[in-house]
């Protein structure tokens, strides 16, 4: 391992031309890991080639599933059945991911084998008894490091038994390790969440064969369920085409076209968020891409103005803050951030982290528990810390853009979790230099 990668980002030039978006981070998890468990072999295409999806691809490795790889961004899977797993050697590594760790902790604790799964330092300090506790209920045995931290141990041979839970946080990730688990349980499972969540764990199921009924914020299903290949179509990650919205927003003479954006309403509240401030985006080319909403997104520099970020849509958008934060920091007036908590225990503090680094830019920011008030101003130049957070690292690049001089940004080598490549695309699209040291 090389010490800690640090960029220093210039500030560029109007962003132009086209961006091809890499494929959406909780669509090749969640791709990788039912057409391991279907019966047959699956396709995917528009797989992200990021660390975290690779991880968990290796993880099934790992338990016996064999892939190929034609091309990059393509992967044969070679089901092995719901019931088809084998013990592996060793403790399974979800790097960076906690929807790997959440999901597989699901799916685990139901196989007939004991398993140990371990993360980076990022993940070793994120909460994991939002799910133990759920899967508890179901019968499973899993132990957490003091604090209900990973590592995760898990002890397999045990009889689960279906429920119907309401989940205490809006959470996709504990939606879907609760649904996993259903899917070998006794029974009925039903999970009800306080807000609707992602709901690409239902889809893909239902894609695959399963009999599961769902709604926003509610999904049912039956245990003892097969399911079956089939060839799945990721679309490009909106979370990662959010740091090129804001970008052209704010860049003056920007004018960016990022190519078939997946637009699956549960994740496009910062399109919401961004049009009320003022943003000029437009969608073309609407289609679809294996079941999910697509479409070319154009967007132009405009002014922006602080809005109130209505409570509602903080879940449609949870991954998007850091972007947000700095489409804030450019805006004229006033930007209140509440409900957001959850951001607390994000790969980093995201709360802390953007509200610390635009401080230190000159951006006037006032943190609070669940949010925080932000004041537009000039951003300057200077030494911001990402926290090891790919999303943190990826928006004070954005927020360089417009900076008066260049911003250093500390420990980024976690953007290739999500976002491999991002340096490279945002300098063929007028981004400044970014020089590492
Ligand atoms: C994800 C769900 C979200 C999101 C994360 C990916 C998923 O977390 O923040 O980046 O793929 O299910 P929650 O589980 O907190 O909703």
């Amino acid at each position: 391992m090389g010490g800690q990668q640090d960029w220093i980002v210039s500030p560029g030039t109007a962003l132009r031309g086209e961006a091809g978006i890499p494929g959406d981070k909780s669509v090749s998890h969640r791709a990788v890991m039912f057409a391991a468990l279907a019966d047959g072999v699956s396709r995917i295409d528009g797989f992200l080639e990021g660390e975290d999806t690779r991880a968990t691809a290796g993880i099934f490795s790992q338990l016996g599933v064999r892939f190929e790889t034609p091309s990059p961004s393509q992967r044969i899977v070679h089901g092995v059945g719901v019931d088809g797993l084998r013990a592996p050697q060793g403790p399974l590594d979800c790097g960076n991911a906690g929807t790997g760790m959440r999901l597989l902790a699901g799916l685990l604790c139901a196989q007939p084998f004991d398993t140990v799964l371990v993360g980076d330092a990022s993940l070793s300090r994120r909460p994991m008894r939002r799910v133990i506790d759920p899967l508890s209920r179901m019968g499973a045995s899993i132990e957490s490091a003091p604090g209900g931290m990973p590592p995760l141990r898990i002890q397999g041979r045990q009889m689960l038994r279906g429920m119907d839970y309401t989940l205490e946080v809006a959470s996709a990730q504990v939606k879907s390790a609760i649904l996993l688990a259903g899917l070998y349980a006794r029974g009925e499972t039903v999970v009800r969440e306080p807000h609707p969540t992602r709901d690409y764990t239902e889809r893909m199921l239902s894609a695959l064969g399963v009999d599961i009924e769902f709604s926003p914020g509610y999904a049912r299903l039956q245990g003892g369920q097969r399911l079956r290949a089939t060839d799945i179509a990721v679309p490009a990650d909106f979370s990662s085409a959010a740091f090129f919205l804001v970008a052209a927003s704010i860049v003056p003479g920007s004018e960016l076209r990022l190519h078939a954006v997946g637009l699956n309403p549960r994740r496009t509240g910062l399109l919401v968020a961004l049009r009320a401030m003022g943003a000029d985006i437009t969608e073309e080319n609407r289609s679809e891409h294996g079941g999910e909403p697509v479409a070319d997104l154009v967007v132009r520099h405009a002014p922006l103005h602080g809005i109130e970020v209505p409570v509602e849509i903080v879940p449609d958008m949870i991954d998007e803050f850091p972007a947000l934060f700095v489409a804030a920091a450019a805006a004229e007036g006033v930007t209140v951030v509440r409900g957001a908590a959850e951001l607390r225990v994000k790969e980093s503090d995201r709360l802390a982290s953007m509200s610390a680094g635009l401080r230190t830019l000159g951006i006037d920011v006032e943190e609070t528990a669940d949010g925080a008030s932000l004041h537009g101003g000039n951003i300057g130049a200077g030494s911001v810390e990402s926290h090891g957070d790919h999303r943190i690292a990826m928006a004070f690049s954005v927020a360089a853009q417009v900076a008066s001089g260049p911003v250093r940004v500390g420990d980024v080598a976690n953007v290739a979790t999500s976002f491999p490549g991002y340096d490279a695309l945002a300098r063929r699209v007028g981004f400044g230099a970014f020089t590492r040291s």
